[in-house]
């Protein structure tokens, strides 16, 4: 009833993690591994491995949480001896690659591409990294050059992760970038909602301390955003597959971001916080979903969403 595809590749369930929670060490991807999740990504990686920013840097809150980790990670060759060792008969294995600029990510793609493993490449094109420039996918003229020299050294198909986008203009340019390259199978929809700002009235102070409190959203403040990014690349990229990301906490966004058009969907927020036992309960509460209303696939239920 659960079974999932994509790029041609079978899952027992469409849930996965969302890059950033539980995968950063070997024994958190082992957690997931272990876990009733279809598959599981890395942290983004980086050439070098990275501290990240002082603590705190993530604090959940009543609706969702904020971050601003800095891009914390073991570097690329730490996740790609992971991915090495990792027994894909057993679940598919994404590895999440956001190198701090052009040339890492082509010496990274490089590297995993020799390595000749069935492993997928998600690129993760909305990392707050390059103090001073915007993200790359705020920046299409970037985003084109990053997906043209992807392209040209990894030469297979991999997929991207989008920052959420607010203004239909955007989702059109995007979407036209993303569908001149043809290599890009997917489509990760959404990272966190950029550069927030949670205030504790009684602390009458930020909640975390990088960049003056400044930080992503996930969780519940971004479902309805999350919904419309994979709608709307749903809806425009028709060759391609949407992951869904973004305000999951039970089988019901499971069953919204299925009906908006996701082939997967991820979970962060909600899995930092409740931990890897919340895959058996996505997968139950999906299934009580899909039974009262008679669907036997999820095939039957994906981009089925009806307009008025
Ligand atoms: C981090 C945050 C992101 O949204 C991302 O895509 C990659 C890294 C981070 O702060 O670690």
């Amino acid at each position: 009833l659960l079974s999932a595809s994509l790029l041609g590749i079978d899952f027992a369930s469409p849930l996965m993690n969302a890059s950033g929670v539980c995968c950063r060490y070997n024994e958190e991807l082992d957690a997931m591994l272990a876990s009733d999740a279809g598959s599981l990504i890395t942290k983004s990686c980086t050439l070098l491995p990275r501290e990240g920013n002082p603590e705190p840097r993530y604090t959940a809150t009543a609706l969702g949480s904020i971050n601003s980790m800095g891009l914390p990670n073991e570097g690329y060759e730490y996740y790609l001896d992971y991915a090495v060792k990792h027994d894909y008969a057993k679940k598919p294995l994404f590895m999440s690659v956001a190198g701090l600029s052009l040339e890492d990510n082509m010496a990274m793609l490089t590297a995993i591409r020799e390595a000749k493993l069935p492993a997928i490449v998600e690129l993760n094109l909305s990392c707050p990294n390059v103090p001073g420039k915007p993200q790359i996918a705020y920046d299409f003229e970037a985003m084109e050059s990053m997906l043209e020299a992807a392209s040209r050294v990894w030469a297979q198909p991999f997929g991207v992760k989008m920052p959420p986008y607010f203004d239909i203009a955007h989702f059109d340019e995007a979407a036209a970038i993303l569908n001149r390259h043809p290599l890009v199978k997917f489509i990760t929809c959404i990272n966190s909602i950029g550069n927030a700002l949670v205030i504790d009235i009684e602390r009458e102070s930020v909640v975390i301390k990088p960049k003056d409190g400044f930080g992503g959203i996930g969780g519940d403040y971004v479902l309805p955003t999350a919904l419309a990014n994979v709608n709307a690349f749903f809806r425009r990229c028709p060759d391609k597959q949407v992951i869904g990301c973004g305000g999951v906490k039970s089988g019901a966004e499971v069953f919204m971001h299925l009906l908006a058009g996701a082939s997967l969907v991820q979970v962060g927020t909600a899995l930092q916080e409740e931990g890897c036992g919340i895959f058996a309960r996505l997968n139950a509460e999906l299934a009580e979903i899909l039974q009262r209303k008679g669907y036997r696939s999820l095939e039957e239920v994906r981009g089925k969403l009806r307009t008025l």
